[in-house]
């Protein structure tokens, strides 16, 4: 793809990364999203990396996000299915299924690289998200450089601050050590008067500061959209500290600490998260993989919200 894909104003280059930016692109132009691209992808993607959700319209509290299944359907039936009902799919690492995704993504953000001095970034993923006319995502932070892109339909994006009361210090570290899913944080709708609102259509796309909260919610329409995750040094140094004040906490008390990513308290705190991350990771490759999915409908596309309940089963992520 040679034509350039992005609309850039000078003055995002500065704010790129530090605060929340509404852009333009033209990826969704790209021949990759059409109907009959998304079913081959859908049919292409192996299960284990496809995600299918539903949650109660209107309903924002997390601990009503419920995970289910395809069963043995085409790519065409869930494309339905989500037309019709009230679903929300997430095709993981899209770039490993079938590597034309992945050129999209290096061409994206070889010219974010173009606009962003000394932007250098690496381990970028790319989704993919077909989701339900209304459908929403609950309030939640992310650990990675974060973006979402629009295809197709309509959505409003709202970004939080990445800092108390949005996201206390000691959400963000359980977060980071995975103690905790991305989901579980505290929403209050009295927050929405300080966040970033941003309506995208196709070819807008958002991006924001690394662990802003934010939630999304759809118009009444299909919506067809990709999210990248990206990290640069910049990100991991915020990371590592985030990680080592959620190992020191139990020692520190529940003081916030300093998020400094420069000075020799960040350089031990690279350290300690270096070190703990060496030798879990060598504990984890002993144990079996934890079961933390609990599945329990699927996808139904003659089911009146696209899909029908199931007994609950397990699976191991
Ligand atoms: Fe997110």
């Amino acid at each position: 793809m040679s034509a350039r894909l992005l609309d850039w104003r000078a003055e995002d280059s500065a704010h790129f990364g530090r605060r929340p930016l509404a852009l333009r692109h033209r990826a969704h132009l790209s021949p990759l999203f059409s109907d009959a691209a998304l079913i081959r992808l859908i049919d292409a993607t192996p299960r284990a990396k496809i995600h299918v959700n539903t949650m109660p319209r209107n309903v924002r509290d997390p601990r009503q996000w419920r995970e289910g299944d395809l069963g043995k359907l085409s790519g065409a039936a869930v494309m339905a299915a989500v037309a019709k009902g009230n679903l929300w799919l997430h095709l993981r690492r899209v770039h490993e299924t079938d590597p034309a995704y992945g050129e999209l993504l290096d061409a994206l953000f070889g010219e974010i690289a173009d606009h962003v001095p000394g932007f250098r970034s690496y381990r970028r993923s790319m989704s993919v998200l077909v989701s339900s006319p209304k459908m929403s995502v609950a309030y939640h932070s992310d650990v990675p450089g974060q973006s979402l892109w629009q295809v197709r339909g309509n959505k409003r994006a709202y970004v939080y601050p990445a800092a108390a009361p949005f996201l206390p210090q000691r959400a963000l570290e359980n977060i980071v050590l995975k103690r905790d899913r991305d989901t579980d944080l505290p929403y209050n709708a009295s927050f929405d008067a300080q966040a970033t609102v941003v309506d995208l259509e196709a070819g807008d796309w958002a991006t924001w500061p690394r662990a802003c909260p934010h939630r999304v919610v759809n118009e009444d329409c299909v919506n067809i959209s990709f999210t990248t995750e990206h990290w640069t040094d910049d990100l991991r140094a915020g990371y590592a500290v985030d990680y080592a004040n959620g190992l020191l906490r139990p020692w520190l008390g529940g003081r916030d600490l300093s998020r400094k990513t420069h000075g020799p308290a960040a350089l031990v705190k690279f350290g300690v998260a270096g070190a703990h991350k060496v030798l879990t990771g060598q504990l984890a490759r002993r144990r079996p993989p934890r079961l933390d999915l609990n599945i329990d409908f699927r996808v139904d596309p003659a089911a009146p919200g696209g899909f029908v309940d199931i007994a609950p089963y397990r699976v191991a992520r």
